[in-house]
């Protein structure tokens, strides 16, 4: 029996490890042991225990309970905390995902002892190096041992930065597997608007500057007018926290600001909605899984294929291209989505960390 340690603590993380941990449980019982470590990045219920009740995920058997504080910070305590149980306990590997401030600490906790790590969702670029997410995911793939890419371009990205085709796998999207296998169970909630947009906003370059995020939201609101819709606005806590500083809502009146959704509420939002505006790296893709155009609210993107596909553009945190995209993309049709594998990464995976433990 092989034992891996999966390594979360942010909300998207969860959402990821479930799609592993149900083919772990369903397909390989007998040769693969799993434990979950959360590292405690997020640690409110609606941001993190919703998750492990609604998409039934083992209940994790070490909780760091790190919480938040500043990069350097929040990142050194999980470092040493997982340092500790992988000193005590044997396991063949660990395995991360994505891109953030956990999965820095995994893989270099892990790494530095000659543990292997393997890196779900690797190879993504935004070649921005002032996002904190994009240092944790040159790093981490750096110093890991297996690179589950989700797309070719992260597979292409890899191969320019010198890694061997060896370590490269292209496992395609476990979030398209989690889409596929959901979606059925999807929740709506009757209070949300009849029509609306689906928008989201929690990246620090957009909280943490209120020219940024005014801009953000009067494009919005010209846009729910234009098209006589409103938004439904799941505000992440840190942009909660800085609505609420800026007292801002009473200006943007057609936005309707909740709490953050769960995932089968998310995806009941993405089948109602009739368009997505975000600045999330995972929303983006649902979007795109869902049949919905998708605005994003970066100046650039990890999963350019979206936009190649026509499916999404990019309008940074400018009111007009806000409004133009909105209105550019109305009424398009859907595509179905070729670029993120065929909806069984999470077997892939797992398969490739039996066969190379
Ligand atoms: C993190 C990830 C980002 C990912 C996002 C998903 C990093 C660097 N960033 O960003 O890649 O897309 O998660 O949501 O790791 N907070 C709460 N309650 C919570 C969690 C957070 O109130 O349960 C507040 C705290 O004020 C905290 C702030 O949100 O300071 C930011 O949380 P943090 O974990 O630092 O990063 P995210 O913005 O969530």
């Amino acid at each position: 029996m092989k034992r891996i340690l999966t390594i979360v603590g942010a909300r998207p993380q969860f959402i990821k490890a479930a799609a592993i941990s149900h083919v772990v449980r369903d397909e390989y019982e007998n040769e693969l042991q799993e434990d979950i470590l959360h590292t405690g990045q997020h640690y409110d219920d609606n941001m993190s225990g919703t998750f492990f009740r609604e998409l039934d995920i083992p209940a994790p058997r070490y909780n760091l309970g790190v919480g938040s504080g500043t990069h350097g910070a929040q990142t050194a305590a999980m470092l040493k905390g997982i340092e500790e149980i992988l000193l005590t306990k044997h396991y063949d590997a660990v395995l991360v995902y994505g891109d953030t401030n956990t999965t820095l600490a995994g893989a270099l906790a892990a790494a530095k002892i000659n543990v292997p790590v393997m890196h779900v969702e690797a190879g993504l670029r935004s070649f921005n190096r002032t996002m904190p997410e994009e240092i944790n995911r040159v790093v981490t793939d750096h110093v890991s041992y297996r690179l589950f890419a989700p797309t070719q371009t992260a597979v292409n990205n890899l191969k320019k930065e010198g890694f061997s085709d060896s370590k490269i796998v292209f496992s395609g999207d476990v979030m398209l597997d989690n889409t596929r296998n959901y979606s059925n169970k999807a929740k709506v909630d009757p209070q949300w608007p009849e029509r609306f947009i689906l928008a989201t906003v929690h990246r620090d370059f957009n909280t943490d500057n209120e020219d940024r995020l005014r801009n953000i939201l009067a494009g919005l609101c010209s846009a729910a007018e234009e098209h006589q819709c409103e938004i439904l606005f799941p505000a992440h806590p840190r942009t909660r926290h800085r609505l609420d500083s800026m007292n801002a809502m009473s200006d943007f009146k057609g936005i309707h600001l909740i709490e953050p959704l769960s995932y089968l509420e998310t995806l009941g939002a993405l089948l109602r909605c009739k368009m997505v505006a975000t600045d999330s790296g995972g929303l983006q893709k649902e979007a795109y899984f869902s049949g919905r155009p998708c605005v994003l609210l970066r100046p650039e993107t990890e999963w350019t294929e979206i936009v190649d596909a026509g499916m999404a553009m990019l309008a940074n945190a400018n009111t007009e291209h806000i409004v133009d995209s909105i209105r550019g993309m109305w009424n398009l049709e859907p595509k179905v989505p070729s670029e993120f594998g065929d909806g069984h990464a999470a077997g892939c995976i797992v398969q490739t960390i039996l066969e190379t433990t």
